[in-house]
């Protein structure tokens, strides 16, 4: 397994739509268990291929608390099959955003299709923190980061603040 490096934005390339994979081959899940490894070591609940710079409908999400039994999952072509009425609000963060977070208000609950690890095709209920990790990763996949879910003063906050750490960083390794 390798760590990947991890996008930040603002970036073209989280703009991106993803393609999905013929299936679930030993390239896909090597690129699964890289991101899995990445994501831990990052700290982080959830990453998409595109975050990595790959780009393919791939996902990787573990929202199992400290102490408790890791529950990775390994995602490939995720397709909402059904979505609540029933909204809730979560406090977002995202690898690809650093240090800044937002309130942003999705369905409460998802139904989702997907290949696992072993492409097998996969159906799950989810809700709560996993329904909102699920539907935050699968937005990468269609070029959306959870900043496009708020108001564009906030969003343009964000995005500024992050292009100038980006300016400072390339500059102090120049
Ligand atoms: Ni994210």
């Amino acid at each position: 397994m390798a760590l990947l490096p991890i996008i930040t934005a603002p970036d073209p390339r989280l703009k991106l739509k993803a393609k999905p994979v013929v299936g679930v081959d030993d390239k896909v899940r090597r690129l699964m268990d890289d991101m899995l490894e990445t994501m831990y070591h990052a700290i982080g609940i959830g990453l998409a291929a595109p975050q990595v710079g790959a780009q393919h409908r791939v996902l990787v999400i573990d929202v199992a608390r400290e102490g408790e039994k890791p529950q990775r999952m390994r995602i490939a072509n995720p397709e909402i099959l059904w979505r609540s009425e029933e909204m809730a609000t979560a406090n977002e963060g995202c690898l690809s955003l650093p240090e800044h977070y937002a309130d942003v208000e999705r369905p409460r609950a998802i139904r989702l299709r997907y290949l696992d690890h072993e492409n097998e095709i996969r159906e799950i209920d989810a809700e709560g923190l996993l329904a909102t990790c699920l539907q935050h990763e699968i937005d990468h996949l269609d070029g959306l980061l959870f900043v496009d879910h708020v108001s564009s003063l906030k969003r343009g906050m964000i995005l500024r603040k992050l292009a100038k750490t980006k300016r400072a960083r390339a500059m102090a390794a120049d």
